[in-house]
């Protein structure tokens, strides 16, 4: 399934520039974090262990023809019985930073209400076992599994599940805000709401424009609203949001116009709100690519105050970076690059560079940046440990990012997506995204080619050409 909405209006943000790496090695700051990211329900397992409840993808999970394969999230890469090996791997490595998420109905089974102690413990034992190892967490609150009871009373289509949300973000602050963590509220708001909600291919699987818009604005209010939780609760470390960004370029003749529908519905739609506490006026209506629910039914969830919520002041903003989009004349979206094994990614690296040095440029009040997703998966037919073309792409899209810390802009931070093969999400185990493969009969990890290539890079602290 697309991750991305399909149709959208001719652009012109600015032509990736054709770049050529330097012959040397390219060197990052001595504090640059290097990562390798995962989320709870793709990687962990165990979906009934220790009280958890059910989320939404659990349910969606077991419905035939969802999932390629009939897989579920269980038991995906057993990381929630694995982990200590998993964190000795991660050593092995050299990670000097590790992006998980927690899974909300391991802290709260129905989505409200009391703590379930030993789901907060196995993340306390993880963020400890992490600090044993000199190994930074970066916890995200949010990542797509939602506690089903929630669903059952109308999920981010309702504004509680933005309140039931600053509470288990409450609880988390409270359980592990002496880890001097680097927190993400919200991953992807615009996949949970364009494909969850807009689309029959994620859980919720809702396909309901005016659901899906609503679905923006709720999650981007959790979003702000933890934020102000965060500070209130004293916790050490930073918060942000994971955004995932796509820059689109105009593809054929006639695509000259400055601002697009495109851009707003991909990437201002959450930009704007968050960094300036606006939402762009292009983006929801009838017209080609926009997203076509009802402008007027949008602004009516907009509460007095519920913008400044959203624009709370951040400490990183993340950017989730897996590739571009061309556009043609009539706004459809058209193949500009090559593209990889997810049909939805088109592969350019200096996208990312546009990406970052466009954020620099359009929203210089912006905290500093991080990349806390790119990567890509092993093309068909691999699943082996010599996945070169990871390695390919990994080398050129860190010099894309090493170009733009030259060129200006704050970036502190690099996860690669993902440590692990685990569960993606329709695509079940039949697509493998990780650093380090996982055979899924056995759970045994042997780190790919590209892992060590990693590890040689986090120990010289920069790329080789
Ligand atoms: C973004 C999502 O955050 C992650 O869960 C997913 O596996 C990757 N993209 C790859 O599709």
């Amino acid at each position: 399934p697309a991750e991305r909405t399909d149709t959208v209006t001719p652009t012109a943000t600015p032509t990736a520039t054709a770049w050529a790496p330097p012959a040397q090695p390219m060197t990052f700051p001595a504090a640059f974090v290097f990562g390798a990211a995962t989320s709870a329900f793709q990687v962990e397992g165990s979906t009934t262990a220790d009280g958890r409840g059910p989320s939404i993808w659990d349910t969606f999970a077991a419905v035939p023809g969802h999932i390629a394969g009939g897989a579920t999230g269980d038991p995906a890469a057993d990381h929630y019985r694995r982990w200590e090996q998993d964190l000795d791997l991660m050593s092995d490595l050299g990670l000097r930073s590790y992006r998980f998420s927690v899974a909300w109905p391991r802290i709260q089974p129905t989505g409200s209400g009391p703590v379930n102690q030993p789901g907060v413990d196995f993340y306390r034992r993880l963020v400890e076992g992490l600090g044993e190892r000199g190994i930074a967490p970066a916890i995200t609150l949010y990542h797509w599994d939602l506690p089903q009871p929630l669903q059952d009373v109308g999920g981010w289509a309702v504004r509680d599940t933005a309140e039931r949300f600053v509470d288990y973000a409450g609880i988390m602050f409270d359980a592990l805000g002496d880890a001097d963590a680097t927190w993400l509220t919200i991953n992807e708001p615009k996949t949970t709401a364009s494909v969850g909600y807009g689309t029959p291919y994620h859980a919720p699987g809702v396909a309901d424009v005016q659901q899906q818009v609503a679905a923006v604005h709720h999650q981007l209010l959790g979003h702000g609203l933890a934020v102000r939780r965060f500070r209130e609760s004293g916790a050490l470390g930073g918060i942000g949001i994971a955004l995932n960004l796509l820059p689109v370029y105009p593809a054929g003749m006639g695509a000259e116009a400055p601002t697009t529908r495109a851009d707003a519905v991909e990437n201002r739609l959450y930009l704007d709100p968050v960094l300036l506490g606006t939402y762009p006026d292009d983006a929801i209506g009838e017209k080609a690519g926009q997203v076509h629910a009802d402008p007027a039914a949008f602004q009516a969830l907009v509460q007095a105050g519920d913008l400044d919520t959203i624009s709370e002041p951040l400490d990183v903003l993340a950017v989730q970076y897996y590739g571009v989009a061309g556009i043609d004349r009539t706004g459809n979206v058209v193949t500009i690059a090559p593209q990889s094994d997810a049909e939805w990614q088109q592969v350019r690296p200096e996208g990312l560079y546009d990406v970052l040095t466009r954020l620099t440029r359009d929203y210089p009040d912006a905290p500093p940046l991080v990349v806390t997703e790119n990567g890509i998966p092993d093309p068909t037919a691999a699943g082996t440990t010599q996945d070169d073309e990871r390695t390919e792409f990994l080398r050129a899209h860190f010099q894309q990012a090493a170009r733009a810390i030259q060129d200006g802009v704050d970036l502190r931070a690099y996860y690669v997506w993902s440590l692990l093969d685990n569960f993606e999400w329709a695509e079940g185990l039949t697509q493998r995204w990780g650093l380090v493969h996982v055979d899924f009969d056995t759970q045994e990890r042997t780190p790919k080619a590209s892992a060590l290539w990693y590890r040689d890079v986090i120990a010289a602290g920069a790329v080789p050409p």
